[in-house]
């Protein structure tokens, strides 16, 4: 492979020269209902927005243009859940009728309108990205808040998207365990200001949920009442280009999650680009995300870029190890005849972990795999490596964040693959002008290590907002460095244009490639009565990549056993966060290290739980205290 064999560098030059005409000629793959005019304006809203003018449906791309072009019969969905022992197929025909009967519900049901907000709580089920379809059918925005979350962090969510109604099922399962998702609910909308009015209820088999009079609905007796109606109704409904088609909600550094705000033109544009262009995917082929839809790389890769580009979906309710064994995957892979995957790291260090000579990979027929895409969290060499030897296909890193909706780096397989460099995720797509800088936003040279930041305006798919938060929006990512978006990720450019994603330059740790906040964890653990202060910071780990690791000061006088209250913290953040933060360190010190001017010093602890070099902060204000951390630390079997 090599380099100048790639048509990347001349594609991404041509849309550096004229992005207006690139995108406009990439807006020509989908469908409108009115074309846009204007491709690009510079002066809406907050750094400008894209297809202004353009009226389109997102379900429509997703679904009916595909019944229509002669995809009806052809899967849109393969539905394979070990957790249930449930597999289904679902054709793009059976989808466009099951969104406008979901469709026809929130509309003549429940009152749902365009702009309208609908929540979805939902686990790995169909019906999750029926859900999501069918709001985008009518023009309702949908906000899906992963199951893995608490009551009070849906209550916050619930709160900030104001929604008219939310979806919701009776459980999510786990390997081995099923997991009520109805109490979780209801505890939520009594946290909640923001009361919907209405709860539309999934009974699945394994858990029956209790119906609140008056509020709940049974998804099916709805259903089959709809199903006589429905779908002779419920078309698609026009949508400006710029009208939100979700709101996702991720971690910020302080105070409630930041809603990232998705819109309908620039998201189908750009992600039915990347399938071909980026992933190499034909339509009609079979593509696997295995993530969750509650998160970005779900909603952007197992439900719409492929469905845009009428490709068949796996929706994977399971694991990759546990769920039976780890040749889940391939398992997977092989029967569905899937050419190629995306994940996390985490996932193929899982399996590596259980089967590290890959016995289960030699019982599967992989012969029409042909590469796997891994994101959301910096892709370690070791596992990098182990992956490409053991499936014998390019291995590819690309970075990504919620904020964006798709890749920010990546290797463009369908423009011709660039040679990989293990620990890089290669080079910025088509619309994404990098710059590493420093704090004065002053361009740093090649190699050297800074802030990485787009120049504005961002691709499309990009946010353009945050819900109902434009100065919030300003404030995250537009004010630090004037005239870029700030991904808060620090790196560096090498000498051939490849990026490097090193770390995170605010408080957010990626746990199993999970965003979290610590700021978030650090304010629970205040809550408890008896810690005086605290300090929350990712350790390495290596299943996870990074988890939580909580440092806490008791208040004067408190003299129950620290392991007692530890065990309270711990329970504490799965409460108010929830499972999803793989909390389950506290560690009871006596004080933290601070410099003079009382800011602790989390880098340097982390250091020391990583056992890495570091050098004494000149700003210290006791360094004996660091050697307290490390005692601690080695008691608690993190250090030997
Ligand atoms: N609903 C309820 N609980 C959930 C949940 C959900 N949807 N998803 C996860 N949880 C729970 C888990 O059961 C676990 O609970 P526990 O502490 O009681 O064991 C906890 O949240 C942490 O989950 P996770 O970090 O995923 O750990 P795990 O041990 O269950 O699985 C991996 C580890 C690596 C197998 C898993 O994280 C994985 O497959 N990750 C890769 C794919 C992925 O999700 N990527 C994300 C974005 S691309
Ligand atoms: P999320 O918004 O949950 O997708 O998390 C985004 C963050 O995950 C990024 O800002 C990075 O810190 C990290 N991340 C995602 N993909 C990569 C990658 N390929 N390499 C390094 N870090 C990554």
């Amino acid at each position: 492979m090599d380099a100048r064999s790639s048509r990347y560098h001349e594609v991404y030059a041509r849309a550096q020269r004229d992005p207006l005409a690139f995108w406009g000629e990439a807006a020509a793959d989908i469908d409108w209902i009115e074309r846009p005019k204007t491709i690009f304006d510079p002066k809406a809203d907050v750094y400008g927005r894209w297809f202004v003018d353009g009226v389109c449906n997102t379900c429509w791309n997703a679904v009916d243009r595909h019944v229509q072009s002669g995809r009806a019969d052809q899967a849109a969905i393969i539905y394979d859940s070990p957790v249930t022992g449930t597999k289904q197929t679902i054709s793009y025909v059976d989808l466009q009728t099951k969104t406008q009967v979901l469709a026809g519900i929130l509309a003549k049901d429940f009152g749902v309108v365009k702009g309208d907000r609908v929540i979805l709580y939902m686990p790995m089920v169909p019906e999750a990205i029926v859900a999501m379809l069918a709001c985008a059918r009518i023009g309702a925005v949908h906000s899906v808040v992963f199951g893995g979350f608490a009551a009070k962090e849906l209550a916050t969510r619930i709160d900030d998207a104001k929604p008219k109604v939310i979806l919701s099922a009776s459980c999510g399962i786990e390997a081995g365990r099923v997991i009520p998702y109805k109490p979780l609910l209801d505890e939520a909308i009594r946290l909640a200001t923001a009361k919907p009015s209405a709860c539309m209820i999934l009974q699945r088999p394994q858990c029956q949920a209790e119906l609140v009079a008056g509020r709940d609905h049974d998804w099916k007796t709805r259903w089959d009442e709809a199903l006589v109606w429905a779908k002779s109704i419920y078309e698609c409904v026009p949508v400006a280009a710029t009208d939100p088609l979700y709101i996702l909600y991720t971690s910020g550094t302080t105070g409630i999650p930041k809603g990232v705000v998705r819109d309908n033109g620039g998201h189908l544009v750009a992600l039915k680009w990347s399938m071909k262009n980026l992933y190499g995917i034909d339509p009609g082929e079979i593509w696997w995300s295995a993530s969750d839809v509650g998160w970005v790389v779900g909603h952007s890769y197992i439900v719409y870029a492929p469905l845009f580009h009428g490709c068949t979906t796996i929706l994977y309710e399971g694991k990759p190890v546990g769920t039976p064994d780890a040749g889940a995957f391939w398992r997977v892979i092989s029967e569905h005849k899937a050419v190629s995957m995306f994940t996390a790291p985490t996932a193929f260090r899982a399996i590596k972990k259980e089967d590290p000579q890959g016995k289960h990979f030699a019982k599967y027929d992989l012969t029409k795999f042909r590469a796997l895409f891994l994101a959301g969290e910096r892709a370690d060499p070791d596992t990098l490596i182990w992956a490409e030897k053991l499936l014998n296909v390019p291995v590819i890193d690309h970075w990504w964040q919620t904020e964006t909706g798709w890749c920010i780096a990546g290797n463009p397989i369908g423009l011709g693959q660039l040679p990989i460099k293990h620990g890089s995720p290669t080079v910025p797509m088509p619309g994404y002008d990098l710059r590493v800088v420093d704090a004065q936003c002053n361009e740093v040279p090649r190699g050297k290590m800074g802030s990485l930041v787009a120049k504005l305006p961002l691709p499309p798919a990009c946010l353009p907002t945050l819900w109902q938060a434009d100065v919030r929006m300003r404030e995250s990512y537009l004010d630090e460095f004037p005239g870029y978006y700030k991904t808060a990720d620090a790196g560096f450019i090498d000498e051939d244009g490849y990026v490097y994603v090193m770390s995170r330059t605010d408080d957010i740790i990626n746990v199993a490639g999970h965003r979290l906040s610590t700021g978030g964890m650090e304010e629970v653990l205040s809550s408890h009565k008896d810690v005086a202060e605290c300090a929350v910071l990712g350790i390495k780990d290596q299943l996870k990549g990074e988890v939580p690791c909580g440092f806490i000061v008791l208040k004067a006088g408190v003299n129950r056993p620290p392991s007692e209250i530890e065990a309270e913290c711990v329970a504490l953040i799965r409460e108010k966060i929830g499972p999803v933060a793989s909390f389950k360190l506290a560690i009871t010190v006596a004080r933290l290290p601070k410099t003079r001017s009382g800011k602790i010093l989390r880098g340097t602890i982390k250091k020391i739980a990583d056992g890495e070099a570091y050098t004494m902060p000149a700003t210290i204000d006791d360094p004996a205290i660091l050697d307290e951390i490390g005692s601690a630390l080695k008691q608690k079997g993190v250090m030997s």
